[in-house]
């Protein structure tokens, strides 16, 4: 029987995420002659033992599809587990003795972990108690330290640059306010990378909380030159200098707060200040949604290979990353030990300034 090697995806999906299911079993089955089995919907599979198997014909015109054909979870915590109880109550149980001895049954040579920050902790305390695993970095948020992208980041700010563009005009045309509320949570790469591609005039991020006066004195500096409108660009992480992150729903022991909130607040301190017209966007799940950009393609694709060497060299624990254009691996401890910010005094933030936009303090 052919050694077979397993994947998941897990956290919240992303553009991409098709690309490394692709090159993982294209390189899998090509180069090395073994099977891949696919787990559903994260380690949800795992401890439901929900599989497919995926062969070459499985994965044709994959890679420029969104989402993940294998489905994704962000509840499916194997160490904080809700378990439905037949009198209907959900009891939160650590599964993961379950998913250890599901993953014997499998046999597999290896299994790789395509997760952001969350998915990939789990990864890690799997290696830890002696599975075999390894990780590919996904997440629109571009947050992991061990890399310099993650697969989705790229086509969320393409998505955000596009829907920029087009407000840009009807801010103009009814000289108005325009405030952007982007994904990104505690991180403002989605926020800033965006703003500068995308030449916003404001800029808000969690790693700058924000002077609401500075803000306002920036609209009316433009206003001073005659350009009465203005593009806001605000991370939903981003926090008013002393205030909190805006929270649309309460985490509990499966899943994180759900942030949401942080457009609408700017709006009601800027029109509590001023007279101008203010209308607020949340794009949301517009910027994890469609098809991925050619370099998240690209990055799919040299993860997935990389993941499938690393599972042949033996090297568990250790993540796919990208290290100024070549693809290494570092151990799954340097993905998960710290989120990798923005440094509000880096080249990037810099950059922002020096073309005149504010970025709140
Ligand atoms: O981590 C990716 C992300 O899209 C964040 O930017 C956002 O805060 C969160 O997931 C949204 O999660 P959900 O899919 O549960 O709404």
């Amino acid at each position: 029987m052919a050694k077979r090697i397993g994947i998941l995806t897990g956290g919240g999906d992303c553009p991409g995420l098709n690309g490394v299911i692709r090159a993982v079993v294209l390189h899998a089955h090509n180069s090395y002659g073994w099977d891949v089995v696919g787990v559903r919907n994260g380690f949800e599979g795992l401890y439901e033992e929900a599989y497919v198997e995926l062969d070459p014909r499985r994965v044709v015109h994959l890679l420029a599809r969104g989402g993940t054909m294998l489905g994704s979870s962000n509840r499916a915590n194997p160490f904080a587990y809700p378990i439905q109880l037949p009198d209907g109550r959900v009891e939160i149980m650590d599964v993961s003795a379950r998913i250890l001895q599901n993953l014997a049954k499998l046999d597999l040579e290896g299994l790789i972990v395509v997760g952001g920050d969350g998915t990939m902790s789990f990864g890690k305390r799997f290696v830890d108690l002696g599975a075999k695993m390894v990780g590919v970095p996904k997440t629109i948020d571009n947050d992991l330290e061990a890399t310099d992208y993650t697969v989705g980041f790229q086509t969320a700010v393409e998505v955000v640059v596009e829907a920029v563009d087009r407000l840009q005009t009807t801010a103009e045309s009814h000289e108005r306010i325009l405030i952007v509320e982007v994904m990104g949570r505690y991180a403002g790469w989605i926020g800033l990378t965006a703003g500068v591609a995308a030449g916003a005039h404001v800029v808000l991020i969690p790693e700058i909380p924000y002077d609401i006066d500075r803000v306002v004195d920036a609209f009316h500096r433009r206003h001073g030159r005659g350009v009465s409108y203005s593009i806001v660009i605000i991370a939903e992480g981003a926090t008013p200098a002393g205030g909190d992150h805006a929270v649309a729903v309460k985490g509990d022991a499966t899943r994180q707060d759900r942030l949401g909130g942080a457009g609408e607040r700017l709006a009601d301190a800027i029109q509590a200040r001023t007279d101008y017209e203010v209308r607020t966007v949340v794009l949301g799940h517009l910027q994890r949604g469609g098809t991925p950009c050619a370099f998240d393609r690209e990055l799919a694709t040299r993860y997935g290979v990389k993941a499938v060497e690393l599972i042949a060299e033996g090297q568990f624990g250790h993540v796919a990353a990208l290290d100024r254009n070549v693809i290494v691996a570092k151990t799954m401890d340097k993905a998960i030990k710290k989120l990798k910010l923005v440094d509000p005094a880096g080249e990037l933030a810099r950059a922002a300034r020096a073309v005149g936009i504010e970025l709140g303090a």
